[in-house]
């Protein structure tokens, strides 16, 4: 039996916080696409740990495998392990040698193109971790891959033939010249052979890399139990969210059986658990119309679709979710809970179970919306049209909900589901009945300890 955890917004609704609280119950925690784009917290004992690369089992001891979806910037996987390290944690993660390498230049080339899209409004807003240009050369068939590390020669002649493209492409394309670039060993054959030979003996040395599909397979004949662990979100999907707006992997569930090497009957017989945040946030551009303040500069082309009035109540909000990125501490866009992106999210992924987050943050609001579906041409629809330039002239048909009162949320979670405050509990219930799952967790804290536990997937 497993259980995926799956982003069903926007990226940020808490996905580390579920990883944590189900994965006493597992024994290894997969992640199957992405790379250090994502940023998931755990907090328990009083520390907060954020993880980019390293699965969140980490925290609990488990073993983390980055399987064949992922795309790995070894540096930073390296560097995440030591800082954990010194937080007392010893993470075992292994990386599966058909993940794709993100190489210095891929981080150089996504600040490029950002730049030169922002010259037109049309910048997406990225993590600048070099993720679109990595898994641009894995469809291009032109990547690097973790197994490549391995043998030298092979990564020489990879590496000899994609370095001077890169280099035409930064200066004939982008018309810069990369010695004068902040980083030009990035764009240098030797160099870079040198570095990701010395990164692939330091992997081998330490068993570091496996074939997921075979390791995973092999893990689950012994009885371990194994979890998904998405990053990102449904609606940044490469393709089922808002493109171009969007990450370059699959989030969705999907992705969890690609990403490992796994059928999906594997992924079908075990839980899909939809993480969702109680009202939305973004980092990034693109369309979002239940906003209710934008942050400057960080929308264009969809600046305040929502009705925009609401800054105030925006500001709010952040600043009690501290929603700021937990990679780059970008300040999120903030916006009402939008249904018609849940229902869509629920049909990609199919979802048999939600944990629902963040419902202290809302508390003490005197009212709470939700968008509960879209006028669009005259016609209202339940859930988010394909394109991103008809999702951007949606408006959202609010629906309102009484507010719930801030209470001493650490012992409702003691108490249980019962213990939620009533009104509360009916927003919760709408969303379960609109998207016809049972609720399994509800967050009110960002602690281990402070979840509503209504039901453990691995019992
Ligand atoms: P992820 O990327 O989906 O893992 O989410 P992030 O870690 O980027 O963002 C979620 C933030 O909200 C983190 O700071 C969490 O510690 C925090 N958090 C998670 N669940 C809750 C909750 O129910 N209530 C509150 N107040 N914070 C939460
Ligand atoms: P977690 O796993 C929220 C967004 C970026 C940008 C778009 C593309 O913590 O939920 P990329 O660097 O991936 O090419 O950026 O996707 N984005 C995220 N937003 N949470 C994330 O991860 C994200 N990872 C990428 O802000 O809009
Ligand atoms: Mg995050």
């Amino acid at each position: 039996m497993t259980v995926t955890i799956v982003g069903s917004q926007l990226g940020d609704e808490g996905k580390g916080g579920v990883v944590d609280l189900y994965g006493d119950a597992a024994d290894v925690v997969a992640r199957y696409q992405g790379g250090d784009n994502a940023g998931h917290t755990v907090v328990h004992g009083g520390e907060k740990y954020k993880l980019s690369l390293v699965p969140s089992g980490a925290v609990r001891g488990k073993v983390g495998v980055l399987g064949n979806g992922c795309v790995v910037n070894p540096r930073t996987l390296f560097d995440e392990i030591e800082t954990l390290r010194e937080k007392g944690l010893d993470p075992d993660v292994r990386v599966a040698e058909r993940a794709h390498v993100i190489l210095p230049f891929h981080r150089v080339l996504d600040g490029i193109e950002e730049d030169v899209k922002s010259e037109d409004d049309q910048e997406v807003g990225t993590t600048g971790r070099g993720i679109g240009p990595t898994y641009e050369d894995k469809a291009g068939r032109r990547g690097v891959r973790v197994g490549d590390l391995l043998d030298p020669d092979v990564l020489r002649a990879r590496l000899e033939y994609v370095v001077p493209q890169k280099r035409t492409l930064v200066e004939d394309v982008y018309g810069a010249d990369v010695s004068d670039l902040e980083n030009p060993d990035a764009f240098d054959v030797d160099a870079l052979f040198e570095e990701f030979r010395e990164i692939g003996q330091r992997l081998d040395e330490q068993d570091m890399t496996v074939n997921a599909s075979a390791f995973l397979t092999d893990a689950m004949a012994d009885d371990e139990t194994v979890m998904f662990e998405g990053a990102q979100g449904t609606v940044i999907d490469i393709d089922h969210g808002n493109y171009p707006y969007v990450t370059s992997s699959n989030p969705t569930a999907g992705g969890a059986a690609v990403g490992t090497g796994l059928s999906p009957n594997v992924i079908a017989d075990g839980e899909i658990i939809g993480i969702v945040k109680a009202y939305l946030t973004r980092v990034g551009s693109g369309p979002l119309p239940t906003e209710l303040g934008g942050v400057e500069g960080d929308t264009p082309g969809y600046d305040e679709q929502g009705d925009g009035e609401n800054e105030e109540l925006a500001t709010y909000i952040r600043e009690e979710g501290g929603e700021y990125g937990t990679v780059t501490g970008r300040p999120r866009r903030v916006g009402w809970l939008d249904m018609p992106m849940l229902r869509h999210s629920a049909r990609v992924n199919g979802f048999t179970g939600l944990a629902i987050n963040h419902i202290d943050v809302l508390a003490g609001l005197e009212e709470v919306k939700v968008g509960h579906s879209y006028e669009l041409d005259g016609e209202e629809l339940l859930a988010m049209p394909p394109t991103t330039e008809e999702w951007g002239d949606c408006e959202a048909n609010l629906k309102s909900f009484e507010g719930w009162d801030d209470v001493d949320w650490s012992a409702v979670a003691d108490e249980g589901y019962e213990a939620i405050p009533e009104n509360a509990r009916s927003y919760l219930e709408y969303v379960a009945d609109e998207l016809e799952a049972d609720i399994y967790a509800v967050g009110v804290g960002p602690g281990r300890e402070e979840t509503v536990v209504v039901e453990n997937p691995y019992e």
